[in-house]
């Protein structure tokens, strides 16, 4: 990297967002503050550390940036050493990227090539739209469960097992294993974070194996006994079975549903608007997802030598991009600390970007729209319980633990 000097307010200020738990609650007017101190930022970290918009969107779709992962594994790349507080045992930090490797989340061309254009086939804008009536029941079905009760933890009753359901639909996993999906998720997404633990590493890695293993079974099983499933269809194409055991797509769609439905009840003119008018529900699910993203943190690894937003990387050089900050950029958005359900040219970074762009965004999308439609028309008042909601931990994927609502 070229030297600059590195801003220590700024630096101090990336830590506190990283590691003070404090922060979790309400990073934005940090992200804001960064973003004027030192946009492009050298952190003590080693990192680039990127909060513009269009800073972000250049890094995300420069193929001269990837994940590096195996490349690093092999030694191609260097492994960058981790700063004091940071605990991460490197060993099993190594373990982890070893069996992410096998997901296209993790990998670069050509093995990224190969997997994506293998489990692309699933994610289409046809066949999305064809999976609506089939969600729309599902959701129907989760509310009516809800609609029992007085009190309701909206992300037990609604937002986990919905993105659980609709995937376990999609692939052919029978709906009795899918229960035990629900742990599982929560130990892989710990792993995600800078600040995961050995412990959260170590869950990780017997949740990586278990989901192989299983998946590897149902593949073995739809080998021997062919289903009208998409797994089904994809053994038949193709006999390879690493591809569709990435569980990305649970948690970040838990996240869009919780968190969207609390920024609907903090802005109760929005929510308002939204009931009395069902054909906001694209633009608003847009803007739900640039108001409170789902995935706040993403990044690149220079695979070769690049100048990027005018600063020079080395191979195996890292950039963070805050993509949930790039959000709520005022050079790109119009008053962006106003949330609007109706919002015009809205394009957040929530998704990512370029080769490695949400593979399954048109599927989140149509989720979204048919929960909160579902929503707004089944229940005329929905209140917060509590004060304030108990979040997760992590944020990279950055959400809520409960949301307690009242139903009327
Ligand atoms: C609101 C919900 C979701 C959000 C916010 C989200 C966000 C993301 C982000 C930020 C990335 C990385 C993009 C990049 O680095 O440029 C990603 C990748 C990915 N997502 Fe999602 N996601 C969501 C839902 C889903 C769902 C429902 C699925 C699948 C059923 C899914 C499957 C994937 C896959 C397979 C990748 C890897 C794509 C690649 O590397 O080529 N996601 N997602």
């Amino acid at each position: 990297m070229t030297d600059t000097v590195t801003d220590t307010a700024a630096d101090n200020l990336l830590l506190r967002i990283l590691l003070d738990p404090e922060s979790r609650r309400d990073p934005y007017p940090l992200y804001q503050e960064l973003r004027e101190l030192a946009p492009v930022l050298r952190s003590s970290m080693g990192a680039l550390v990127l909060s513009r918009y269009d800073d972000c969107l250049e890094v995300l779709r420069d193929p001269r940036l990837g994940r590096g992962t195996r490349a690093r594994l092999a030694g191609e790349l260097p492994i960058p050493e981790m700063p004091a507080g940071f605990d991460v045992d490197l060993e099993q930090s190594r373990e982890f990227f070893e069996r992410a490797t096998n997901s296209m989340l993790f990998a670069d061309p050509p093995d990224h090539t190969r997997l994506r254009r293998l489990a692309s086939r699933a994610f289409t804008p046809q066949r999305v739209e064809a999976l609506r009536p089939a969600v729309q029941a599902m959701v129907d079905e989760l509310l009516d469960g809800m609609a029992e009760k007085e009190e309701v933890d909206v992300i037990e009753a609604l937002a986990f097992p919905l993105p659980v359901t609709v995937i376990g639909e999609l692939l052919g996993v029978p709906a009795a294993d899918r229960a035990a999906f629900q742990p599982l998720v929560g130990a892989g997404v710990a792993a995600l974070d800078p600040t995961a633990s050995s412990d959260d590493l170590a869950r990780a890695i017997v949740v990586q194996d278990e989901m192989a293993e299983y998946f590897v079974d149902l593949v073995a099983e739809r080998r021997r006994r062919p289903a009208a499933d998409l797994l089904s269809g994809l053994v038949a194409a193709r006999d390879e079975d690493d591809a569709l055991s990435d569980d990305d797509g649970f948690e970040t769609t838990t996240n869009l549903i919780g968190n969207g439905l609390l920024a609907l009840l903090r802005h109760p003119d929005q929510l308002a608007r939204w009931r009395g008018d069902p054909g906001l529900a694209r633009s608003g699910v847009e803007e739900l997802l640039r108001w409170d993203s789902p995935v706040h943190l993403n990044g690149r690894t220079a695979l070769e030598p690049a100048e990027v937003v005018g600063e020079r990387l080395e191979p195996g050089d890292f950039v963070t991009v805050l993509a949930a900050g790039a959000n709520r950029d005022p050079a790109r958005f119009a008053d962006p600390e106003v949330f609007d359900v109706g919002r015009a040219d809205n394009a957040p970074l929530s998704f990512g970007w370029g080769i490695h762009n949400c593979l399954g965004a048109a599927l989140a999308r149509m989720e979204g729209e048919v929960v909160f439609n579902a929503l707004l028309a089944r229940f005329p008042t929905i209140e917060l319980a509590v004060d304030e909601p108990e979040r997760k931990p992590t944020l990279v994927l950055r959400g809520l633990a409960s949301l307690p609502v009242r139903l009327a």
